[in-house]
């Protein structure tokens, strides 16, 4: 090779180099949602995102995990962040205790994300707050309800409504409706949020003049729950309060109506998935009752939108997990917004300034404990159907 064809050589590879160069810096990291294509030289926003996408409740991981989906590509479509592409990295803890921690520190350590998005199951939005707080990086739970949550610290936040407030409107609902006026209670130790949920509807139970006459427990995975469903139908109640996830709480009333419990048994937002029907068949769940916090046939134009566009990606009506994915992801592309930052204190003082944002389960404000005050809406299952109730205003 002469002087001047080496020198022809470099310069091809030098102009080679410089398209090339703005690709490999938006290289999708993993499960990379964004339809939009980037903006041209601007490095993504990367967003970490920890779901249980398998395991004992993946429903809820997956249907979260749909709804943010949808909140990302919709960001993207419109242009971005300042400038920048979103870029969701999602990561699937399995249902298991122990795979949150090391998802997010992964995210924070390597990925290098400005703010994490989960968790559904109250444990697990546990695990991780910690390590989101102590590191800066703004964590945004989309369904955990669990007080303890957002208590970790000043960097963790909610969109939807906590416990005190789900266990009151339960206890109420038992009250009005049910006409009870004495309950046992079922509930799962290994859980958070199934502990907490148990205590706060007992106080407020007992507060409006009824009795727990009976408390009996349970661990998650458990298959067999006979002897407790024994003991709580010797103890001739009125009601079965069982605040559980659906795996368990399908296998819990199917063994009740086959031991000729005829009963209401009744629940909170853990009862969601369409898979309670298939576990607990759907006889058995007539006279069952449950909280949550969407329901697909509220008339609002954003849920109208939202439900189409998921029915026409998913094949599937959204659940309350779906339609709080999203909204955790839009509260903080929102606050993203405002901060004109990622930087996390910026962030966290953005997001903490989060006030009447136009959410698919309600307008969110955050208060001063990061928690949204919301309504709830309460099911039924006839003919083997989820049916709307009513809604509580809370
Ligand atoms: N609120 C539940 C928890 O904290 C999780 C959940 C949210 C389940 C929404 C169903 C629907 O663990």
């Amino acid at each position: 090779m002469n002087r001047s064809s080496f020198f022809q050589c470099a310069r091809w590879f030098t102009l080679l180099g410089l398209l090339v160069l703005p690709l490999v810096g938006c290289k999708k990291e993993s499960d990379s949602s964004g339809t939009a294509a980037p903006v041209a030289g601007a490095e993504p926003i990367r967003v970490g995102e920890y779901a249980s996408l398998h395991g004992s409740e993946a429903t809820f991981g997956q249907s979260s995990h749909n709804g943010t989906v949808i909140a990302v590509e919709e960001i993207n479509a419109a242009g971005g962040l300042l400038g920048r592409k979103i870029d969701l990295i999602t990561d699937d803890n399995q249902s298991k205790a122990g795979e949150s921690a090391t998802i997010v520190k992964k995210f924070i350590s390597r990925d290098k994300v400005v703010a994490v998005l989960g968790e559904v199951a109250s444990s697990r939005s546990l695990e991780a707050a910690p390590i989101c707080q102590s590191k800066q990086v703004p964590m945004v739970s989309p369904s955990s309800t669990n007080p303890d949550v957002t208590a970790t610290g000043d960097y963790i936040f909610r969109v939807c409504f906590i416990d005190p407030f789900q266990g009151r409107l339960l206890a109420e609902f038992a009250h009005r409706t049910l006409k009870a006026s004495k309950a046992a209670l079922l509930s799962d130790v290994s859980s958070a949020y199934s502990a907490g949920l148990g205590k706060y509807f007992r106080e407020a139970f007992e507060k409006n003049g009824g009795q727990i006459v009976i408390e009996q427990k349970y661990a998650s995975k458990d298959k067999d729950f006979r002897a407790q469903l024994t003991a709580i139908k010797a103890a001739n109640v009125d009601v079965i309060f069982v605040p559980g996830y659906y795996t368990e709480v399908g296998l819990v009333v199917a063994q009740a109506r086959q031991l000729g419990i005829t009963i209401p048994l009744f629940g909170g937002d853990g009862w969601e998935a369409p898979e309670l029907i298939d576990i607990a068949g759907a006889k058995n769940l007539e006279n069952t009752y449950y909280s949550t916090h969407f329901s697909p046939e509220v008339k609002s134009p954003l849920v109208e939108k939202f439900v189409a566009t998921y029915k026409s990606k998913f094949g599937a009506v959204p659940d309350a997990m779906a339609a709080l994915g999203y909204d955790s992801a839009v509260v903080l592309f929102d606050a993203i917004k405002r901060a004109g930052s990622t930087e996390g204190p910026k962030l966290r003082d953005a997001l903490a300034a989060t006030k009447d944002y136009p959410c698919l389960t309600g307008k969110t404000t955050l208060d001063a404990e990061r928690n949204a005050t919301k309504s709830a809406v309460i099911i039924t299952v006839k003919d083997g159907k989820f049916k709307y109730l009513e809604t509580v205003e809370p």
